[in-house]
């Protein structure tokens, strides 16, 4: 680990795989290419086979709520990637506006699932490999919704709940694999212009009102604070959740 800062050598991804999950996504497109260019050799993985990626990046299909699916994914990378193995957890849902007290038990299960059991799972499955090439790096995407605003007007109690559960996971693995050499972080992003987003058309102008900045966040905003919690110029953040709202909670 570089832990000389004086360089942008501590900013050099050669000869680290990265896994991204949700990289058909907004976010995770991006995750790709900044990480693709940063000298990474990237894995990228979705519900269906990540398009238009830059060539060089290996791609596949992987369902992060599937256990079975899970482990039998890392397994591969395992054997195809020698060296050393990050992990960016990208993928996540956001359910349509339901009140907490219509909302069903399936809807409440269907959102963590995948947004925390996902996380969860990708992370434990990749851990074996990464504690047995002695250090690593994983970066999840939390949000500022649960920890530091509720999100509002729309009601969205399982994504709150489930993305205040990411910080709470990060930091308990920062803890539990820390000494093992793996840096565990995650980004708390604001609103982010990306397809996530576009179907809320109608609460843009009351989000854009607590805005410092005046506008959301571009998905290469966030995939730059990601390749920082990647390497080695966060070679002291353990368990570290960056806020990157624009000010938003802070109105
Ligand atoms: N867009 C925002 O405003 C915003 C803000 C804060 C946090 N985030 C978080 O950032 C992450 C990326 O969001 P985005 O805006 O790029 O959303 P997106 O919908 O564009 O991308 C999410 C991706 O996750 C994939 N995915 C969903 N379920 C999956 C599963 N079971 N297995 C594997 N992949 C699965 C989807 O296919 C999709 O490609 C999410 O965790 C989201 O909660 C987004």
């Amino acid at each position: 680990m570089t832990i000389d800062q004086t360089t942008t050598v501590a900013r050099d991804l050669t000869d680290r795989t990265v896994v991204v999950t949700g990289a058909a996504g907004g976010i995770g497109k991006e995750v790709v290419r900044r990480l693709h260019a940063a000298g990474a050799h990237v894995v990228a993985v979705d519900l269906r086979e990540p398009g238009d990626v830059p060539e060089g990046v290996t791609t596949g299909t992987v369902d992060i709520t599937d256990p079975e699916s899970v482990r039998a994914f890392a397994d591969r990378v395992a054997a195809e990637h020698p060296g050393r193995l990050d992990l960016v957890n990208a993928a996540g849902i956001v359910e349509d506006d339901v009140a907490a007290a219509e909302m069903s038990a399936e809807q409440f299960r269907g959102v963590l699932d995948v947004n925390l059991v996902g996380v969860f799972l990708t992370s434990q499955a990749l851990h074996r490999v990464m504690a047995e090439r002695g250090e690593a790096a994983i970066v999840s995407i939390a949000s500022m919704s649960g920890n530091h605003v509720v999100n509002h007007p729309q009601k969205q109690v399982a994504y709150n709940v489930s993305k205040a559960g990411v910080t709470a996971l990060t930091k308990t693995l920062a803890v539990e694999w820390g000494p093992e050499g793996i840096r565990v972080n995650c980004v708390s992003p604001g609103y982010v212009d990306t397809p996530l987003l576009a179907k809320k058309h109608h609460q843009f102008d009351e989000w854009m009102r607590d805005i410092v900045p005046g506008r959301f966040a571009q998905p290469a905003e966030v995939a730059a604070a990601i390749h920082f919690l990647l390497s080695d110029a966060a070679s002291y953040c353990h368990g570290t959740e960056l806020l990157m709202d624009g000010g938003y909670s802070l109105r």
